[in-house]
């Protein structure tokens, strides 16, 4: 068994991300601006958000904190959107997810201009996506395909099967892994919590992704000898052996599961910094318009 180790993938890209800029620099081009907008005080949103900017800081990028307090109308936020829809300086931001409640989400995504939406959200970019089309590929699946590229995990005829739907893993991940290309070219399944018999869909499978948030969900029965299993969940859990009392867990139970794949993503360690890695990799384009004009 062999880890997918995305603290080391997230190295390796960022040393490539800072050797950009480096070169940018010296040309006195414009240097990569990623924006992020914070609304509310979400632990997790915080944890992630910080991670952004500092990532944004070790590779050169320029980045920016917008926060505001969890009582902000959604009007505000609208403005917010609209100042970084206009400003010349931000090549990409994101708002990150969950909003409060009284906050329409869909809305928010929509007023984003497609052409800085880095976390491809926009059905604009989701769309061109599923066409094949140049597009912003949301983080997380694009951390993914970059894993499977990066370690060169074959991919034209394996049957992939993704558990869990939702907009920003499931559906798109299963998306690009059916396509033409590499990685790619895969028959992919996508289940959910509708699926009749599960475990054996996930049987069936060469490559695992497991999307579902629901910790250590995915067991080592439901695992095919040989598989590459790909964990996207990031679930805290109780652990009293621990300082904090608590640990993260993927969505796979990773001491079962393990034994049996030829290849498995750790938690954490694994897909998890690959997406805001990703994150920077779309900015980047954003800020050298390689994928709009
Ligand atoms: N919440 C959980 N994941 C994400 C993400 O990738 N982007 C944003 N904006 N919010 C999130």
């Amino acid at each position: 068994m062999q880890l997918l180790d995305g603290k080391l993938l997230s190295e390796n890209i960022k040393a490539e991300l800072a050797a950009e800029v480096a070169l940018i620099r010296e040309r006195n081009g414009k240097i990569p601006h990623l924006a992020a907008v914070l609304i509310g005080d979400n632990a997790a949103s915080e944890v992630y958000v910080n991670s952004k900017i500092r990532s944004c800081e070790q590779i050169g990028f320029k980045s920016s904190l917008i926060r505001r307090p969890a009582d902000t109308p959604e009007n505000e936020v609208l403005d917010i959107v609209r100042r970084l829809n206009e400003d010349p300086d931000v090549d990409g931001f994101i708002v990150q997810l969950p909003l409060p409640k009284h906050i329409d989400e869909e809305k928010i995504t929509l007023a984003i201009d497609h052409r800085k939406d880095v976390d491809g959200f926009h059905p604009i970019n989701f769309g061109r996506m599923a066409q094949g089309m140049p597009a912003f590929l949301p983080a997380t699946p694009y951390g993914i395909v970059e894993i499977l590229r990066r370690y060169n995990i074959e991919t034209s005829g394996k049957h992939c099967v993704v558990v869990g739907r939702s907009n920003i893993v499931g559906t798109p991940i299963s998306i690009l892994l059916s396509r033409k290309g590499y990685p790619g070219d895969c028959t992919v399944t996508l289940t959910h919590s509708r699926t009749r018999d599960l475990p054996a869909e996930v049987r069936r499978a060469d490559i695992v992704v497991a999307a579902i948030g629901i910790p250590e969900f995915v067991k080592g029965d439901w695992i095919k000898e040989g598989a590459v299993v790909i964990d996207v969940g990031i679930n805290r859990i109780p652990d009293a052996s621990k300082k904090s009392g608590s640990r993260l867990v993927g969505d796979v139970d990773f001491d079962s599961v393990a034994p049996k794949c030829s290849h498995i993503t750790p938690v954490p360690g694994g897909v998890g910094l690959m997406t805001v890695t990703a994150l920077l990799m779309n900015t980047l384009k954003a800020c050298k318009k390689q994928v709009y004009e």
